[in-house]
C-alpha cells in the first residue's frame, strides 16, 4: 500500500492543502513515483527540488540524470516524478528502507511568489537481485550486490558469479565503502580510466549503499555507446570498478544497457520489440524467470492488460510488447506540422524482466519507455450539412482533438470571433464526440451578406461561403487555420416580367422587378429609358413595381396601321442588364388608339393626316403629295404630314353612285421610283421598295331632315382607306315672287295662296363649292297632309320631267348665274296654287309639296339630271319603267315644303 504525506510549507507564511488527488506518491518496486495533477498545476510553472539533508537542491536535468530523477509531463500539466530508491538522497535504511523527500514549487504566472509543497515517502524494497538494471526516460542505473552474500546478507542471497569476483574471500565491508574506489574504466568499448573524481565530475552517478554499488549515467554521456541487438539499437554504459584496501584491490563489473527502439508503428497498433537475448546476458544460459508489463511505471496484471488491448509475447529473438493506439493510459496531442493539422499519441509501457544466468545470480531489469508515435496528419472534413428548403449554409468542420479551440471565422466580409458570429446568428456550435473528439458547427443563411452570390446563367445563383476557420491548439496556444467553402447553385432567380394594357391615349406598362431587384435597364422601342422620359411617361416606383404610361404618340411607340379613324400603335418594352448584356424579359403591347384621319367638310373642304408605319420606313412624310404632286402637307413632321385641301382641287375624284357622293384622292410619296442604291459586289440589294399609298376620300349622303349625308361603303380590297363623313345640305324653298330674292322662313308657315296663284320653289344644295356637282329633281308632288306618302297626292314633276298628267301645268324655270355661285347646285320650278277635290268638293283648303332630289355629276350623260323630256310618258307605264331602271337604295334627299293652304277670298 502506498503511504502519502503531504508536508505543506509555504515560504510566504501561507500553507496550502491541496486535495489528495492533486499530489499523489506511490513505491513502484525500485521506484518513488509523485504525480502532480494538472489542477495544481494549470497555468503555472511547475519545479521540484530534490533535499539533501537541509539542502534545497532545484532538480536541473543534469541533477537529475546523476541522481537518479526523471520529471515528465503532458501537454496540461500532468506531471510525474520517478526517483530510484537509489537516489543520491533517499535516507537508506540497511538497503531496505528509503526514505525519500522532495519538494513540489508552483509558481503561477506573473505570481513573484510561490507556492512550496513538501513530499515525504518512505518506499521498502528488499527483492534486490544481484543486479538491478533500471532504464529511465533520462538515465540508466545499474546497483550490483558488492559484497559475497555470506559476509553481508542477513538473509540467504544468490552468489555472484565467480569471474566478477576478486579476493572475496578477503574482503570486508570497511574496504568498499565509496572512498576506497581506486578507480573506474569505462568501456566505450575501447577502455578509458577514471578516478572516482573524475567520474563523478563528468556527471556519471556512482554510489555505494551498505551491500551496492550504485551506477547512473545519461544517455548522451561521453563513455556510452550504441549497439545494435538484432536491429534494435541498445545504449551501453560499461565501468569496471576496482576497490582498493591496503594491498589488496577488489574489481566489480557494471554493465548497462537500454533501448532506444525497436518500435514498430501501424494506424491501430504500436509495437515495441525488445532483444531477447542482449549483451548483457553473460552466458546462452540465462533464462528468462519472469516478464511483466506496467505502465507509468506500475506493474499492470494479465486481466488489466486483456481489457486495455495489451500483449506481451516472447518470439525466438524479441519480447514483444503491442499497444493499441488510442487507449486511455496514453493521451492524444494536436501539433501543426507544414501547417496542417496532425495528431500524435504518447505512452510510457514498462517493461520488468527478471532472467537467471544459469546457477545463482540473476538480473532485474526495468525499463520505463515513453512511446511517442509519428505525427498522424489528420486533414479535417467539412462536411455539408446545408438545408436548401431552408435557405441555411449548414457546415460540420471535424475532427479534432479535445485540445483545439475555435477562436474565429474569417468570412469574405472579414473576421468575426466565435462570439461575434453567434452574435449574429450564425449559430456556432463545438460538438463532442464519445471519444473527447470535437466537430464545429457553422449555420450561415443564404441570405446573409458574408454569402457571396454569382448569377450563373439567366435563373441560377451560385450562393458561395468561402470560410478560414482559425483554431488554437491549447494549452501551448499554437494557431493554425483551415479553409473551407461550401456552394449551392439555386435555379431561384425570379425574373423581371412585364404586363400592360392601353387606355384611349396611353399604354400602361407594369414591371414586376422579379427577385433582384431593379437591377436591369428599360428599353422603350430601340433606346434605354433615359431620366427626362422618365418624367414624360409618369414613371412610379414602389420597391417591386415600377409603372409607366406612355402616350401613344410618343417617340418610342411605333406605327403600325392607320385604320380610319384609329390608329394601330405598338410599344416594345425590353428589360435588359446591363452589365451581362443578357436580355430578362420583352413584351410587346399594340393597341388601336381612336384618331381623326380624315375630316370632311359640308362645303366640300377636305383634311387627311398621313403616318408614317413602320413598314415604310424610308417615307419622308413631308415629301409626301396628294394625287397632284403639287398639293404638299400643309404642316409635317418626321411622324406626320397633315393636308388641307377643297374637294374640287388636287386632283380629288369625285363619284356618283347609288345616290351618294364620294371624293378621294390619294396621299403617296412624290417619286414613286424605287431608290436606287448603288449595289456593291456581294453587297445583298437593298430591299423591296416600299409604296406608300393613302386613299383619302369622303363620302357624303343625304340626311333625311334635309340634308345628306356621309354613307361608308366597306373596301376591304383596299388596305389603308381614309374615310370621311360628311354632308351635304339640300333645302326646298317657297319663294316670294317670280324673282327667287326672298324666301318664306319656317315660322311663315301655313303661307296663304289664292286658287292658281302661282308658287315659286327653289331646291338647293348648301355649302358645296363643288361645281361640278349638279342637283336633279327626280320626282315633286303634293298632298293634302304633311305625311308625303299619303294619299291623295297629286304628280307635279315625275322621273325629272314635268308631269303630262298636270293641268295646271309645271314650270322649270332656267337658274340664271346672276346672284348666284353654283347654278348648278339649283332648280327653280313653278306651279299653280290648286286645291284637291273629290266628286267636285273641295277636300280640304290645305296641300304640301314634297321633292325627291340627287346629286349628279355634271359630265354624267344620262340619268336624272340630263333626262330629256320632249315626249310624253304614259303616266303608270313611266312610273314602272322607273322603278325597273332605277335601284330602290338610290339615295336622294327627300324634301318637303311647309303647309301651304288655300286662301278663298
Ligand atoms: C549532500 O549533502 C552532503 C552533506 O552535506 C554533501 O557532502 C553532498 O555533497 C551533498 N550532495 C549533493 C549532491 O549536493
Ligand atoms: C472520435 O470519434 C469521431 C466520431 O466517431 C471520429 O471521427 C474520430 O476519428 C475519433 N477520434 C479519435 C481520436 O479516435
Ligand atoms: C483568427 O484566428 C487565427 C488562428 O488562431 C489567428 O492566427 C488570427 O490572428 C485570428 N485573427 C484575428 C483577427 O483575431
Ligand atoms: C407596388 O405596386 C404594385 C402595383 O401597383 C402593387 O401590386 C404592390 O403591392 C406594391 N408594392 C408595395 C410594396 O407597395
Ligand atoms: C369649309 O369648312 C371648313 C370648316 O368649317 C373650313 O375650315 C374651310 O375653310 C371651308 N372651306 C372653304 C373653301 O370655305
Ligand atoms: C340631318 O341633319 C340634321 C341637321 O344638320 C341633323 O340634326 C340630323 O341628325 C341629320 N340626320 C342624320 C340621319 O344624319
Amino acid at each position: 500500500m502506498s503511504f502519502v504525506t503531504n508536508h505543506l510549507v509555504s515560504l510566504i507564511l501561507f500553507f496550502f492543502f491541496p486535495p489528495g488527488r492533486a499530489l499523489k506518491t506511490a513505491c513502484l518496486g525500485s521506484v518513488m513515483r509523485l504525480t502532480v495533477d494538472k489542477s495544481l498545476a494549470f497555468g503555472s510553472q511547475i519545479e521540484f527540488d530534490a533535499i539533501n539533508g537541509s539542502q534545497n537542491l532545484p532538480l536541473t536535468p543534469s541533477l537529475a540524470v546523476k541522481c537518479g530523477f526523471s520529471v515528465n509531463s503532458d501537454p496540461w500539466g500532468n506531471t510525474n516524478v520517478f526517483a530510484s530508491v537509489l537516489n543520491c538522497f533517499a535516507g537508506n535504511e540497511n538497503d531496505r528502507e528509503f526514505d525519500i523527500d522532495m519538494r513540489v514549487r508552483v509558481r503561477g504566472i506573473n505570481k513573484a511568489e510561490q507556492d512550496v509543497f513538501e513530499v515525504k515517502k518512505s518506499c521498502s524494497y528488499n527483492q534486490w537481485a544481484p543486479r538491478e538494471i533500471l532504464c529511465d526516460r533520462n538515465y540508466m542505473e545499474v546497483s550490483v550486490n558488492r559484497l559475497p552474500g555470506e559476509i553481508t546478507a542477513l538473509k540467504t542471497q544468490p552468489k555472484m558469479p565467480k569471474d566478477q569476483m576478486f579476493g572475496t574471500d578477503t574482503l570486508s565491508e570497511a574496504i568498499t565503502s565509496r572512498y576506497n574506489i581506486w578507480r573506474m574504466v569505462f568501456f566505450t568499448p575501447k577502455q578509458k580510466a577514471m578516478v572516482l573524481e573524475d567520474a563523478l565530475n563528468t556527471g556519471y552517478g556512482v554510489t555505494t549503499t551498505r551491500s551496492r554499488l550504485v551506477l547512473r549515467s545519461g544517455f548522451d554521456m561521453p563513455e556510452t555507446y550504441v549497439e545494435h541487438v538484432n536491429g534494435v539499437p541498445m545504449k551501453f554504459i560499461r565501468v569496471t570498478t576496482y576497490f582498493k584496501k591496503q594491498w589488496s584491490v577488489t574489481m566489480l563489473d557494471t554493465v548497462a544497457a537500454c533501448p532506444t527502439g525497436g518500435l514498430v508503428f501501424t494506424d491501430e497498433l504500436i509495437t515495441w520489440n525488445f532483444p531477447r537475448f542482449n549483451p548483457l546476458m553473460s552466458s546462452a544460459d540465462s533464462k528468462i524467470l519472469g516478464m511483466v508489463m506496467g505502465m507509468d511505471g506500475e506493474q499492470i496484471d494479465s486481466a488489466q492488460m486483456a481489457a486495455k488491448g495489451y500483449s506481451l509475447t516472447t518470439t525466438d529473438t524479441f519480447i514483444v510488447m503491442t499497444l493499441p493506439i488510442g487507449g486511455p493510459d496514453g493521451y492524444y496531442k494536436s501539433h501543426i506540422v507544414n501547417g496542417q493539422y496532425h495528431i500524435r499519441y504518447t505512452i510510457e509501457p514498462m517493461l520488468e524482466i527478471l532472467w537467471s544466468e544459469g546457477g545463482f545470480d540473476s538480473t532485474r531489469y526495468k525499463v520505463l519507455f515513453p512511446i511517442k508515435t509519428p505525427f498522424m496528419p489528420r486533414p479535417p472534413q467539412a462536411v455539408d450539412y446545408t438545408n436548401v428548403d431552408q435557405r441555411v449554409f449548414d457546415v460540420l468542420l471535424g475532427t479534432f482533438l479535445h485540445d483545439v479551440q475555435l477562436v474565429n471565422i474569417t468570412f469574405s466580409t472579414g473576421v468575426l470571433t466565435v462570439a461575434e458570429a453567434n452574435a449574429r446568428g450564425f449559430n456556432v456550435q463545438e460538438h463532442r464526440f464519445q471519444n473527447g473528439s470535437k466537430a464545429f458547427r457553422l449555420q450561415v443563411p443564404f441570405s446573409d451578406t458574408v454569402v457571396v452570390t454569382t448569377q450563373s446563367g439567366l435563373v441560377a445563383m451560385v450562393y458561395t461561403l468561402p470560410l478560414i476557420f482559425g483554431f488554437m491548439i491549447l494549452p501551448e496556444y499554437t494557431p493554425f487555420s483551415y479553409p473551407a467553402s461550401v456552394t449551392v447553385t439555386l435555379q431561384d432567380i425570379i425574373l423581371p416580367t412585364l404586363s400592360g394594357a392601353c387606355d384611349k391615349e396611353r399604354f400602361h406598362i407594369m414591371i414586376s422587378n422579379g427577385n433582384l431587384g431593379k437591377n436591369f435597364n428599360i428599353m422603350l422601342g430601340t433606346s434605354d429609358l433615359t431620366p427626362e422620359r422618365q418624367a414624360e411617361y409618369d414613371v412610379k416606383e414602389n420597391g417591386t413595381h415600377i409603372l409607366l404610361a406612355v402616350p401613344f404618340l410618343a417617340s418610342d411607340v411605333a406605327f403600325e396601321l392607320m385604320y380610319p379613324s384609329s390608329l394601330r400603335a405598338r410599344l416594345d418594352v425590353l428589360l435588359w442588364d446591363p452589365v451581362k448584356k443578357w436580355s430578362l424579359s420583352d413584351f410587346s403591347l399594340a393597341c388601336n388608339f381612336p384618331m381623326t384621319m380624315t375630316e370632311c367638310f359640308s362645303n366640300g373642304s377636305m383634311s387627311a393626316l398621313a403616318v408614317k408605319v413602320e413598314s415604310v420606313s424610308q417615307l419622308v412624310p413631308s415629301q409626301l403629295t396628294l394625287t397632284d404632286p403639287l398639293c404638299k402637307p400643309k404642316f409635317s413632321n418626321d411622324r406626320f404630314a397633315y393636308f388641307s385641301f377643297d374637294a374640287n382641287s388636287c386632283g380629288t375624284t369625285r363619284t356618283f353612285y347609288d345616290g351618294v357622293l364620294m371624293y378621294q384622292n390619294e396621299i403617296s410619296m412624290g417619286d414613286e421610283r424605287p431608290v436606287s442604291l448603288q449595289a456593291k459586289k456581294g453587297v445583298p440589294s437593298s430591299p423591296p421598295y416600299q409604296q406608300y399609298r393613302v386613299t383619302v376620300s369622303c363620302f357624303y349622303k343625304r340626311n333625311d331632315t334635309q340634308t345628306i349625308a356621309f354613307f361608308t361603303k366597306p373596301r376591304e380590297s383596299e388596305p389603308l382607306p381614309e374615310t370621311g363623313f360628311g354632308e351635304l345640305q339640300v333645302i326646298l324653298r317657297l319663294a316670294m315672287g317670280g324673282s327667287y330674292r326672298n324666301f318664306y322662313v319656317e315660322q311663315d308657315f301655313p303661307v296663304g295662296r289664292y286658287l292658281r296663284e302661282p308658287l315659286f320653289f327653289e331646291v338647293e344644295l348648301l355649302q358645296s363649292t363643288d361645281p361640278q356637282i349638279e342637283l336633279g329633281l327626280e320626282n315633286c308632288w303634293a298632298t293634302l297632309k304633311p305625311d308625303r306618302s299619303t294619299t291623295p297626292r297629286w304628280d307635279l314633276i315625275v322621273d325629272g320631267c314635268v308631269s303630262l298628267a298636270d293641268s295646271y301645268e309645271t314650270v322649270f324655270h332656267p337658274v340664271t348665274p346672276d346672284g348666284v355661285h353654283f347654278p348648278s347646285h339649283m332648280k327653280r320650278f313653278e306651279i299653280k296654287m290648286f286645291a284637291f277635290v273629290q266628286e267636285n268638293i273641295i277636300l280640304k283648303d290645305q296641300m304640301f309639296v314634297h321633292c325627291d332630289a340627287v346629286l349628279c355629276d355634271i359630265n354624267q350623260t344620262n340619268g336624272i339630271c340630263k333626262r330629256q323630256c320632249s315626249s310624253p310618258i304614259p303616266l303608270k307605264t313611266a312610273k314602272k319603267v322607273r322603278r325597273d331602271a332605277e335601284n330602290d337604295q338610290f339615295q336622294r334627299a327627300q324634301l318637303s315644303s311647309g303647309k301651304i293652304v288655300f286662301s278663298s277670298s
